[in-house]
């Protein structure tokens, strides 16, 4: 080892290249060699604490006489051994004379490397324990020498927990580009078809999506499953001043409610078990961006008079934080619940639900917008083919099947179909027979067959469909289950005769 004056511009040189890297591996190497080359350190270690295991000191770096990181003391207990001490009580432990110091009991090791001095420090950050730096020396080390290597100690914290934030926040920045990017890709998916629709009530909803997008204002998208929700979101994003900014979504209904608000807000180390270190919320992670509140009505009552608060004064607290941050979040709920039914039921406050209802944008099931369904369905089959399904036309009848259905799943149902369908088609087209049995209109529920004629006060479609069915039985019937006889008794092709039967399940 060097004299004391060498020791401290040895370290300042130490501790110049560890800050330079932001790697924590690089930092970690560059400490434990840096004292094992520089220094003459016989051996120099580190062990950290992981947040996903709090009460155990890994190796995580050492150099000079074993470089290996899975060895015997590759983990150790909080408290248990000198390391563990170091770690739990916060104070160094230093020794010039290891060979006559009871504190150490591996005498034959120690004498063996002939190793003389021991000096071993806790590694920490803003009143938290990181981890401990130790190491060995061939020589005595002076209390001048060991109070700088404590200062070492010190500046090594602080590059580790930098390198910390670092990953940290590369991890999350690759996660939000992944998250961008897979939002590009599937709106570059839609971006061929866009949002496919030309019926009255699709574009009075489109237009509501143009005239709100550019503003700040909070959207509020209602709509039964699948009608395109989610899909809305994206387009409002894009086509906001906010575009290159992320775009965050939270699923309210798949998050334990225990856990909502520290997704939604972020929390402080400590602020509950398990919460070792601070976390960025949603909110936090979509400033500047777009924040997708999906299913907003399973939102729990508590959480929603906080979210309330970030609403109108755009600033939040983090769980078991003291101080609000503030936040430019533009917000985008969704829910397929009737929300004012669960404002009378109790279940969701009054005024959370006027500040989401700023603007509303009604999504409408397809079954209203039976118009729609051919424009979707050839769109659908058309980029399914882009994406290395065979390429396909949907026959007239076909199309003329697919329109009759009432869609419960709407516009995600009849994707889901037609995707099937792509695959089973061998012809190059999707005919009746390569589509599910799908109930008419109205039988949704499942009717069995035998139906009742629709009643005279039921819409013209439904009576005349029913009308239909009758009619197509009846000549079955005659044709005692000939079907090329029963569509000759009706003056059509079997084909057609085949369609309706199965368009009407007879
Ligand atoms: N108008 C449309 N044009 C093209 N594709 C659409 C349209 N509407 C919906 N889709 C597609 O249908 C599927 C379901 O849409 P989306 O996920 O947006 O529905 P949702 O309303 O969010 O449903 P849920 O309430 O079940 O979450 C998606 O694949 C979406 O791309
Ligand atoms: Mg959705």
């Amino acid at each position: 080892m060097k004299a004391a004056a060498g020791l401290e511009a040895t370290l300042g040189r130490v501790g110049l290249r560890m800050a330079r890297s932001l790697e924590l591996r690089d930092v970690l190497d560059e400490i434990t060699r840096g004292l094992v080359r520089d220094l003459e350190a016989a051996m120099a270690r580190i062990w950290l604490i992981r947040p996903e295991e709090p009460g155990v000191l890994h190796l995580v770096a050492s150099a000079g006489l074993s470089e290996r990181l899975d060895g015997s003391h590759a983990r150790i207990p909080f408290g248990s051994l000198k390391i563990g001490q170091i770690a739990a009580t916060r104070t160094p432990v230093c020794s010039s004379d290891v060979l006559e110091d009871p504190r150490f009991t591996d005498k034959t090791w120690l004498k063996d490397n002939g190793l003389v001095t021991c000096a071993g420090y806790p590694l920490e950050f803003d009143d938290e324990v990181l981890g401990v730096l130790a190491m060995f020396a061939r020589r005595p080390l002076t209390e001048l020498e060991l109070e700088w290597l404590g200062i070492f100690a010190a500046q090594a914290s602080v590059a580790i927990e930098n390198a910390r934030l670092f990953t940290e926040v590369t991890t999350l920045t690759r996660r939000l580009e992944a998250e961008n990017t897979y939002l590009k890709e599937e709106l570059g998916d839609a971006g061929r078809t866009g949002i496919v629709g030309q019926s009255a009530a699709l574009t009075r909803a489109l237009e509501a999506l143009a005239r709100v997008a550019p503003t700040r204002s909070t959207v509020l998208l209602l709509g039964e499953t699948g009608t395109g929700k989610e899909l809305f979101a994206r387009a409002l994003h894009d086509k906001s001043p906010r575009r290159d900014g992320p775009l965050v979504k939270v699923n309210c209904a798949a998050i334990a409610p225990s856990l909502v608000e520290s997704e939604l807000f972020g929390h402080e180390k400590g602020a509950f078990t398990g919460a070792v270190q601070r976390r960025l919320g949603r909110f936090e992670l979509a400033h500047g961006g777009t924040l997708f509140l999906d299913e907003i009505g399973e939102l729990p009552l508590e959480t929603q008079a906080k979210l309330l608060r970030v609403l109108s004064e755009h600033e939040l607290e983090r769980v078991g934080g003291t101080k609000p941050v503030r936040v430019d979040v533009r917000v985008v709920a969704a829910t397929n619940r009737d929300l004012s039914a669960q404002v009378e039921a109790g279940r969701f406050r009054a005024d959370l639900f006027f500040r989401l209802n700023v603007f509303p944008i009604e999504l409408p099931p397809l079954r209203e917008r039976r118009d729609d369904i051919p424009r979707l369905a050839e769109a659908f089959v058309a980029s399914l083919a882009n994406r290395g399904a065979a390429p396909a036309t949907v026959d007239d009848d076909a199309l003329a099947y697919l329109s009759a259905y009432d869609w419960p799943g709407n516009v995600r149902e009849l994707h889901n179909v037609l995707e099937r369908a792509s695959i089973l088609s061998r012809t190059g087209r999707i005919g009746v027979e390569d589509l599910p049995d799908l109930a008419p209109r109205g039988e949704v529920d499942g009717g069995d067959g035998d139906r009742e004629p629709a009643p005279s006060g039921a819409p013209l479609r439904e009576r005349v469909s029913a009308y239909e069915r009758s009619l197509v039985a009846d000549a079955l019937q005659r044709a005692e289950g000939n079907q090329s006889e029963a569509a000759r008794l009706l003056r059509t092709s079997r084909a057609t005769l085949q369609y309706k039967m199965k368009l009407h399940r007879l």
